[in-house]
């Protein structure tokens, strides 16, 4: 038995950081939506746990063995272990198409496919509250990966709460190729712990009214997201244009698949080094 799951790129069409926390995590109100460009997580059963990475990004991988898909079957295993019933070892495969540190989930999103997976694979019975809390023990934005559909998420993005959004069908992701490490990007904007910031999001179907709070932090640890966010602003159908997540990926709406085809090809082919996809949102 072989059981396959997509990782779809995680976009954070608004990320307003409205305060900090004691602990250090940034409070936030963001809705997310998924495109249509996804890893590929296979996990199979074998004699011994193994990971072996294919795909265009794979060699941007850490080398250091760690892995959230791996760091996921670990924490699956504790708690089936907790339960009495350790889970026997797995295979995975994980195909990376997805840039690395690039905003758009990717290490939270294979978690979450891992997690997935092998629930299937094994045919496991957990909750859904349970499936979610492990979710967030590897990531703020593992749960709403986990679900996979477009969502408003608050909290430090443990509350996930699926949204009908009318959105233009058509997406060009764009990045430099330059990692932005989140970690640094959060920092950067100098929050004390307790401090509020930002206005959460008035209004959930305005668009044009939302924002991403840690832009500027971004920018200033990765110059070239301004470049990025330029070449979206200025293409013709562009109905929207915004980093996402931490960055260095900026997005921009299009009315069309055909819209954004036109607009991916004209900036690919004037920053041919940058990754720039065209795709739909799920
Ligand atoms: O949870 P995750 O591992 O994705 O987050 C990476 C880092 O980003 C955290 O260790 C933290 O420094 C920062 N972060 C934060 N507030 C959030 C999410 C992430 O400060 N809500």
């Amino acid at each position: 038995m072989l059981v396959s799951e997509q990782a779809h790129a995680k976009i954070n069409l608004a990320l307003h950081i409205t305060g900090r926390r004691a602990d250090g995590y940034h409070e936030l109100d963001s809705i997310v939506a998924f495109a249509g460009v996804a890893d590929v997580v296979t996990i199979a059963p074998a004699e011994s746990e193994s990971l072996n990475t294919t795909g265009p990004f794979a060699g941007d991988l850490p080398r250091d063995g760690t892995n959230s898909v791996l760091s996921a079957w670990r924490l699956l295993d504790g708690f089936s272990r907790q339960r009495g019933a350790a889970l026997t070892p797995v295979k995975f495969n994980l195909e990376k198409n997805l840039p690395v540190a690039s905003g758009v989930g990717g290490g939270s999103a294979d978690a979450a496919a891992a997690l997935r997976g092998l629930v299937r694979l094994f045919d496991l019975s957990i909750s859904g509250q349970d499936l979610n809390e492990l979710a967030l023990q590897l990531g703020a934005d593992v749960p709403v990966c986990l679900l996979q559909k477009s969502s408003r998420m608050t909290g430090i993005g443990e509350i996930v709460e699926p949204i009908a959004l009318e959105l233009p069908e058509g997406i060009v992701l764009v990045n430099p190729r330059i990692p932005a490490s989140t970690p640094k990007v959060f920092e950067s904007l100098n929050l004390q712990c307790g401090q509020s910031h930002g206005a959460a999001i008035g209004n959930v179907y305005d668009i044009e009214s939302w924002r991403n709070d840690l832009t500027a932090p971004a920018v200033a640890l990765v110059p070239e997201i301004a470049d990025v966010v330029g070449s979206l602003i200025f293409q013709p159908d562009t109905v929207c244009s915004r980093m996402s997540g931490s960055g260095a990926t900026c997005f921009g709406l299009f009315a069309s698949l055909e819209n954004a085809q036109i607009a991916a090809a004209a900036i690919a082919e004037k920053h041919p080094h940058w990754w720039v996809v065209a795709t739909t949102l799920l």
